[in-house]
């Protein structure tokens, strides 16, 4: 193993060829240096010898899907911590919250939907859950998060929601004390159940069909596309768009832009589009 061969360009094309029909994931021959690490690791850690091997795992293995997850979770990025990006954050409190409210006095039995699409280990989803919590009534409204992913290994994180401090850095010392529980040896924190409730965690790869039988809200899909090219991402915004109710909004990540994607979403800020309607 020590000293693996540097990949051939018939088994990079083809691995390339397969991430992207899989997950969207453009490579590209920069990337090959890390391509390279990645998959000697995953060898490594299979005790496999040769990428032949490796494929054949991939593309026939009985366990393939779970294999497919390790190699994405090695090639793509996972990071992410509460309160990313807080600008999205304070327009749900400034904009977002006030427009449910006054389109629903009294709120009665009115959905709240919004999902967290790519939400890794579940930083963004519980982020946005305190949100709502810290400016609603929610005990008024018929408020849920979907947050999904394609990797079941972040997915199983993410429903446990316990989490190191230096994750949980944005987080205020009275929100730690409102939704979170500290653990003995003071290093872990543990999300209330109040807000796991409100959150149903799913895996779903964005290049599959929708299965949603209504619309949402506020669609969170921040720092994923960055990976897929612009075709893909013209495919995955117009999907997302018509799965926003009228009015709602998509968030992307702030380093990510939607120039030269065709969609009918207006603009309204950096990284934030709304529905018409
Ligand atoms: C950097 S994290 C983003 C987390 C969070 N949204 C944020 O902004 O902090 C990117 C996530 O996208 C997920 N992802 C990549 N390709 C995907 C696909 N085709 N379908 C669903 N999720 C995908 C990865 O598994 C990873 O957890």
């Amino acid at each position: 193993m020590i000293g693996m061969d540097k990949i051939s360009d018939k088994d990079f094309v083809r691995f390339c060829d397969f991430i992207y029909q899989r997950c969207g994931i453009t490579l590209n021959d920069n990337k090959r240096d890390l391509v390279h690490s990645r998959l000697a690791k995953r060898l490594r850690a299979l005790g496999l010898s040769s990428y032949e091997d490796y494929f054949d795992i991939l593309y026939n293995g009985r366990d393939n899907e779970q294999e497919i997850v390790n190699l994405l979770d090695a090639i793509s990025t996972n990071v992410t911590y509460f309160f990313r990006e807080d600008k999205h954050f304070d327009f749900l409190v400034n904009t977002v919250i006030p427009g449910i409210e006054k389109n629903n006095p009294g709120g009665s039995d009115r959905k709240i939907r919004i999902w967290s699409a790519g939400c890794s280990t579940g930083e963004e989803p519980y982020s946005l859950a305190i949100t709502f919590a810290e400016n609603m009534a929610l005990e008024n409204w018929d408020f849920r998060i979907l947050a999904t992913d394609i990797s079941t290994n972040v997915l199983s994180h993410a429903r446990k929601g316990v989490y190191d401090e230096e994750r949980l850095r944005n987080v205020s010392d009275t929100m730690l004390r409102k939704y979170f529980t500290r653990s003995r040896d003071g290093s872990r924190f543990r999300v209330h159940e109040k807000l796991v409730s409100k959150i149903k965690f799913a895996r779903l790869n964005l290049m599959h069909e929708f299965p949603f039988k209504s619309r949402f809200d506020c669609i969170f899909c921040r720092n994923v596309m960055i990976y897929f090219d612009r075709s893909t991402q013209g495919q995955l915004v117009n999907k997302f768009s018509s799965f926003l109710n009228p009015g709602g909004y998509l968030m992307i990540g702030h380093s990510e832009s939607l120039t030269n994607v065709e969609h009918d979403l207006v603009y309204v800020q950096p990284s934030l589009y709304r529905k018409k309607g």
